[in-house]
């Protein structure tokens, strides 16, 4: 049966990099890695909190270094995102975490682009790109790499803000989206994955984003709750992300169903899929049985995909694929099939 058609708004293209692809990369662009082989990197994958992962992200992401590498990443993503039924990918990608270690910032961009070019003929998914700030990095850093981003603004739809989040509140960033605005790019931040629900009102107001980036924490607070469904602000939720760098003890625990039943724009995503047990698809199926989702309520979740993407320049496309969601029959039966994922 096919898989329900959705998008993938929180996506980082350098946590979609599996161990194969890793090995591979290494051996080509002679790269030491500290692990014997795929078998002893997987068994790595077991994070204690966002820094333990963020740590090995970091350092595996060193064996990217052509386009080549940067294309071939982003195909394999593809791939595997349209197989799991997604039809619009917001990808995000870190260039700090390139051009810190000598890669320029047009080759990550070309590399990208180079895939996301064929995206749609090859693979049938739209796609925008948004470059992240590392806010663990001084503001300055960010600042430059705005800079650098200046030729391939026609490339780039938005930006956002990612690492690191305690104690780098998003109001450390306020110059710099002002300045992204300004060459009229889209914003988004993480706020509230690990961070108090003051960091989610503070990219709000302080740094006027559009949607917000796991939001999680966004529960504990009544009030902003409240704004955020009056206001329809998106939240790119990620649980499988959640649960394995333990914000969540158990995804049965996670309060997704909650806030959809709230009025909540949430929206369900992969984060670094690579890293954290399954792509878009593998996360609808698993949320449809660790919460017992009902069909309808996974559509909505398939219809907020599309309406909190940044499709606002071809709203045809937007319509169309909000139609394909609402025709899509999940059969006879709440079989979990209807959403099955399987990997290709
Ligand atoms: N959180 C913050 N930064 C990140 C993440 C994440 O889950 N993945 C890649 N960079
Ligand atoms: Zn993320």
């Amino acid at each position: 049966m096919a898989p329900l058609p959705k998008a993938e708004l929180h996506l980082h293209i350098e946590g979609t990099l599996e161990p194969e692809l890793a090995f591979a990369l290494a051996a080509r662009n002679r790269v030491q890695l500290p692990w014997a082989d795929t078998e002893e990197l997987r068994k790595a994958y077991l994070f204690s909190d966002l820094q333990s992962f963020l740590d090995l992200y970091y350092g595996l992401m060193t064996v990217l270094r052509t386009a080549d590498d940067f294309a071939e990443l982003a195909d394999a993503y593809l791939a595997r995102a349209a197989a799991q039924g997604v039809r619009h990918a917001e990808i995000f990608f870190d260039p700090q975490a390139h051009t810190g270690r000598g890669i320029a910032f047009g080759t990550v961009v070309e590399g990208l682009a180079r895939a996301l070019d064929h995206s749609e003929e090859r693979h049938g998914i739209s796609t925008r790109l948004i470059m992240c700030f590392l806010r663990d990095l001084p503001a300055e850093s960010a600042r430059e790499t705005l800079e650098a981003a200046k030729p391939y603004l026609n490339r780039i739809t938005g930006v956002g803000l990612d690492s690191a989040e305690v104690g780098h509140p998003p109001s450390k960033f306020a110059e710099v989206y002002e300045a992204a605005a300004a060459l009229g790019l889209r914003k988004v931040a993480h706020a509230g994955e690990e961070g108090p629900p003051a960091y989610i009102r503070e990219a709000l107001d302080v740094l006027g984003v559009e949607r917000i980036d796991h939001g999680l924490r966004a529960v504990e607070d009544p009030e902003l709750v409240a704004r955020l469904v009056r206001d329809r602000v998106p939240l790119t939720l990620c649980p499988l992300s959640n649960v394995r760098l333990r914000a969540i003890d158990l995804l049965e625990d996670h309060p997704l169903r909650s806030m959809l039943e709230a009025g909540l724009l949430v929206t369900v995503n992969s984060d670094d899929p690579a890293y954290f047990g399954g792509y878009v698809g593998d996360t609808f199926h698993a949320v449809h049985e660790a919460l017992g989702l009902a069909p309808e309520q996974l559509r909505e979740l398939a219809r907020n995909s599309f309406l909190a993407s940044f499709l606002d320049d071809d709203e045809e496309r937007r319509a169309r694929y909000l139609a394909e969601v609402e025709a899509y029959d999940f059969g006879s039966s709440d079989s979990v099939d209807a959403v099955d994922s399987a990997r290709p």
